[in-house]
């Protein structure tokens, strides 16, 4: 039988992280940050850096939207991070993953990478639904439908839609 790993961490503190690519971040992603930090003292949204796949917005411009849409909050913090997700946890001592799931068809990968980063580190995962009116809704979607000309407004808060503008324009 597979032995559990011990516990990621004893704080006290009841810290967990939201990690995504936030290329830009939706109403989606914030619904779950939104109701994370209702849960826990601290929530720390972690932003992948990733060299090999080039984004709308660079990893500097996803934080400050990021900072901005959560500086009410009071208890999150934006970071970025590179490798393995389950060593940026152990380097902060935070000990749950929040993920949203919004449909069947995410369910499949992400309980390999709750299974994975259990097994590499005792790092659990908490699943939130997401709400139904986020369902549909992706980063990827929303960049595709604004670069069309689609209106999103309703997907990403205003300043995130203005940013975007800005990009889709070249200027
Ligand atoms: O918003 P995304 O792109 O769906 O987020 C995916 C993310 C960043 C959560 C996932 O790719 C990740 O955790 N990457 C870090 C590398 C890692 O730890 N890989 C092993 C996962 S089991």
């Amino acid at each position: 039988m597979t032995e559990t790993p011990e516990p990621a961490t004893r704080s006290r503190v009841r810290s967990a992280v939201c990690p995504g690519s936030f290329d830009p971040v939706t109403n989606g992603h914030l619904d779950i940050v939104g109701r994370a930090a209702r849960l826990y003292d601290q929530v720390v949204v972690a932003v992948l850096i990733n060299k090999s796949k080039a984004g709308m917005f660079s990893v500097e411009e996803r934080m400050e939207m990021l900072r901005e849409a959560t500086s009410s909050y009071g208890n999150v913090l934006v970071e970025s991070f590179h490798g393995l997700l389950v060593d940026f946890c152990r380097e902060r001592d935070i000990p749950v993953i929040v993920k949203g799931l919004r449909a069947v068809s995410d369910f499949d990968y992400e309980l390999q990478m709750a299974q994975m980063n259990h097994s590499l580190a005792g790092v659990e995962t908490m699943f939130m639904s997401t709400n139904p009116a986020s369902s549909f809704l992706s980063s990827s979607l929303v960049k595709e439908v604004a670069t069309w000309g689609g209106d999103v407004s309703h997907l990403v808060p205003p300043f995130v839609l203005e940013r975007m503008k800005t990009k889709l324009s070249g200027r």
